[in-house]
C-alpha cells in the first residue's frame, strides 16, 4: 500500500507534533510514529524569558551552559520566539501551574540566572504538554499512522521523497515532497538512560544513510540525578533538577556536600559540571551513587511540586521528604545531531530534521536545562513555516529504498558505548570502542554508536559534556565543530567545520 502526502513527519513528540500542527492548515500532512518518545517524560519544565525577565539573559545563560559553542542566531530565535510559542501552547489547552493571582509559577534550574522555568502538574510538564499537543492534533486535519520508519525513499537525483513504514505486520510506503525527522535522541544506544526505549537514534541512522551530515555528536549529555534504583540498564527514573532548584543539595557517601566550593552556582551549576563532579566523587569513593538531600526543603513544597519524583522514590522504598535519596548520572540528551539550517533543512534535498534529533547549534556543547521542549516548539514552527512557504519540487524519477536494517548485538553495542563514551572518555578507550563496534554490523544502533565514537575520538579537547581525561582542557584549535558523514563504504568519517554558523542558508 502507498500513501501520498505533501509532508511526512516522523515522530509524535513535541517537535513532530508542533511541526505537523504548524502545517495542518496549508499542507497534507501524515504524522508517523512508533509510540511515545521522551516528551511525556519531561519533568522540570519549559524555560521562557518574558515580563521582567529578558530574552538576552536567557540567551546569555544558554551560551554559558553551552560552553560558548552555541550558534548565536539560532539561540536568539529560541529565546525570542519561545514565549510566543508557549502562549500558543496554552491556547491549545496546556495547563501550567499558576499562583493565586493566575500568574504562571516559574522555578529555577541549573545554569539559569533567574527562575524562568514554567511547569505543569508540579513535575509532570511533559505529560501535560504532550496531552495538549495530541488533543490539538486530533482536532486537526493531520493524518496519523502508527509504525516504524524502516527506511527512506530516495530519488535518482538524491532527494528524499518518502518513507518506508513497518507496521509490524506489513511494509508500506508514504510518498512525500518533504520528510521531517522528529525522532528524538539516542538514549537506547546506552545501557542506562532517562529516555524510553523508543528513543534509539533511528533518525540519526536514517539521515546518515541518505547522505546527510551530523554535527556535534560527541556532546552527549548525562543528567546528574537519575534515581539509583539498582538497575543498571533500561530507562531510569529522573529526579528533576528543579528539586535542587528548590534547595536540595548533593552529598557524597560520607555526607559531605559535593558542589559547595566547586562552582559559583554550587548545586545549580550547569548540568555537565554537576555530572562530572558526581562521576569524580563516585570514582574516588568507589561508590555507584551519591545522595540527594532534600530534607531541608519544606515537605509541603516537595509534595506539591514533585509528585512524580516522590512516586519513583516510593517504588524503591525511599522517602524524599525525610531521607536522602540515592542518585547517579545517566545518559539524557543528544546536544548534536543531524546538521540543519535555521528552518530544519538538512544538506540532503527533501530531508528535514527538528527537535532533539537535529543540531541547530542552540545547545552548543551542553544543553541548558529546560531548553529542549522549547526547542521543539520554536523550531517545529520554523520548519512548518518554511514548508508552508516552499515545498521541494516533486521528483518524478525512479526511487530506491535506503533501509535501516537490524542490529545483531544491541546489548553489546550499548555496553561498549556506555563503557567508552560515557561522561569520561579517553583516546585508548575510544579506539577500543571503535574496534569492538567494527564487528557489530551496520544496524541503526551500531551506526549511531560509531558516529558518537568517531566524533569523540576526533575532538581532542574537553568542553561542555565532552570530557577527555587525556585532553582535559578546552584548546583553541578545537574551536570547530566535528561533522560526521558516511563514506562510500558506509564507514563514518569526520571533518572539522569553523564555529560560525552550522548550516547557513
Ligand atoms: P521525542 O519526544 O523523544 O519523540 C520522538 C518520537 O519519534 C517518538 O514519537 C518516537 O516513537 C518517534 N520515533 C523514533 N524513531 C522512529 C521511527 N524509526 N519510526 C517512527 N517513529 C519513530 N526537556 C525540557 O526542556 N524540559 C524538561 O523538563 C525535560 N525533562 C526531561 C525528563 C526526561 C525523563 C527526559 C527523558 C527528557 C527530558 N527533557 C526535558 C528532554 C526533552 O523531553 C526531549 O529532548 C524532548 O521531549 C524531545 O522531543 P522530540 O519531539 O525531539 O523527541
Ligand atoms: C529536569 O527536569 O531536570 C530535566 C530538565 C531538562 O532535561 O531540561
Amino acid at each position: 500500500m502507498t500513501r501520498v502526502a505533501d509532508v511526512v513527519v516522523i515522530g509524535s513528540g513535541v517537535a513532530g507534533v508542533s511541526t505537523a500542527l504548524g502545517l495542518a492548515a496549508t499542507r497534507q500532512v501524515i504524522l508517523l510514529s512508533a509510540g511515545d518518545g521522551s516528551t511525556p517524560w519531561a519533568q522540570g519544565g519549559i524555560s521562557a524569558a518574558y515580563g521582567e525577565d529578558d530574552p538576552l539573559d536567557h540567551w546569555h545563560d544558554t551560551e554559558v551552559a553551552g560552553a560558548g559553542f552555541c550558534d548565536p542566531r539560532n539561540v536568539r530565535a529560541l529565546v525570542e520566539e519561545g514565549p510566543q510559542r508557549l502562549a500558543e501552547l496554552i491556547a491549545h489547552g496546556a495547563r501550567f501551574d499558576r499562583d493565586d493571582t493566575g500568574s504562571l509559577l516559574r522555578t529555577l534550574e541549573g545554569g539559569h540566572s533567574r527562575p524562568r522555568i514554567v511547569h505543569a502538574g508540579g513535575d509532570a510538564t511533559g505529560a501535560e504538554v504532550h496531552r495538549a499537543l495530541l488533543d490539538a492534533l486530533r482536532r486537526s486535519s493531520v493524518r496519523t499512522v502508527t509504525g516504524r520508519a524502516a527506511g527512506l525513499l530516495q530519488s535518482e537525483t538524491g532527494s528524499v521523497v518518502g518513507v518506508l513504514v513497518d507496521t509490524g505486520t506489513e511494509l508500506s510506503q508514504i510518498e512525500a515532497r518533504a520528510v521531517v525527522l522528529a525522532t528524538g535522541g539516542i538514549g537506547n544506544a546506552y545501557l542506562a538512560s532517562t529516555n524510553p526505549a523508543t528513543v534509539r537514534g533511528d533518525g540519526i541512522a536514517l539521515a546518515l544513510r541518505a547522505g546527510a551530515s551530523l554535527v556535534d555528536m560527541e556532546f552527549v549529555q548525562f543528567h546528574p540525578t537519575a534515581l539509583h534504583t539498582g538497575e543498571t540498564s533500561g530507562q531510569l527514573p529522573l529526579v528533576t533538577e528543579a528539586v535542587r532548584g528548590e534547595g536540595a543539595v548533593l552529598r557524597d557517601v560520607h555526607g559531605r556536600r559535593i558542589m559547595a566550593g566547586r562552582h559559583p552556582r554550587a548545586d545549580l551549576a550547569p548540568r555537565d559540571v554537576v555530572a562530572r563532579a558526581i562521576e569524580a566523587t563516585m570514582r574516588r569513593d568507589g561508590s555507584d551513587h551519591v545522595w540527594l538531600d532534600a530534607t531541608e526543603v519544606a515537605p509541603d513544597v516537595l509534595r506539591k511540586r514533585f509528585p512524580t519524583v516522590l512516586a519513583s522514590c516510593a517504588r524503591i522504598g525511599v522517602d524524599l521528604l525525610s531521607e536522602q535519596i540515592p542518585v547517579a548520572p545517566a545518559e539524557h540528551f543528544l546536544c548534536g545531531g543531524v546538521r540543519t539550517d535555521r528552518n530544519g533543512a538538512t544538506d540532503v534535498p527533501g530531508l528535514y530534521a527538528v527537535g532533539e534529533v537535529a543540531a541547530t547549534g542552540v545547545h552548543g556543547a551542553n544543553r541548558l536545562a529546560s531548553n529542549s521542549l522549547l526547542e521543539g516548539l520554536v523550531f517545529g514552527r520554523r520548519v512548518a513555516t518554511a514548508l508552508t512557504l516552499d515545498l521541494p519540487a516533486k521528483d518524478l524519477g525512479r526511487t530506491r529504498e535506503l533501509t535501516l536494517g537490524d542490529d545483531r548485538q544491541p546489548e553489546r553495542i550499548r555496553t561498549t558505548l556506555s563503557r567508552y563514551a560515557g561522561i569520561r572518555r579517553d583516546g585508548a578507550g575510544l579506539n577500543a570502542a571503535a574496534e569492538e563496534l567494527d564487528s557489530m554490523g551496520t544496524g541503526p544502533l551500531a551506526t549511531v554508536a560509531r558516529a558518537v565514537v568517531v566524533a569523540a575520538t576526533a575532538r581532542q579537547d574537553s568542553r561542555g559534556c565532552h570530557w577527555r581525561s587525556d585532553h582535559p582542557h578546552a584548546a583553541e584549535r578545537w574551536d570547530e565543530h566535528i561533522v560526521v558523514r558516511l563514506d562510500q563504504e558506509g564507514r563514518p568519517t569526520t571533518r572539522q567545520l569553523p564555529t560560525a554558523g552550522l548550516l547557513p542558508r
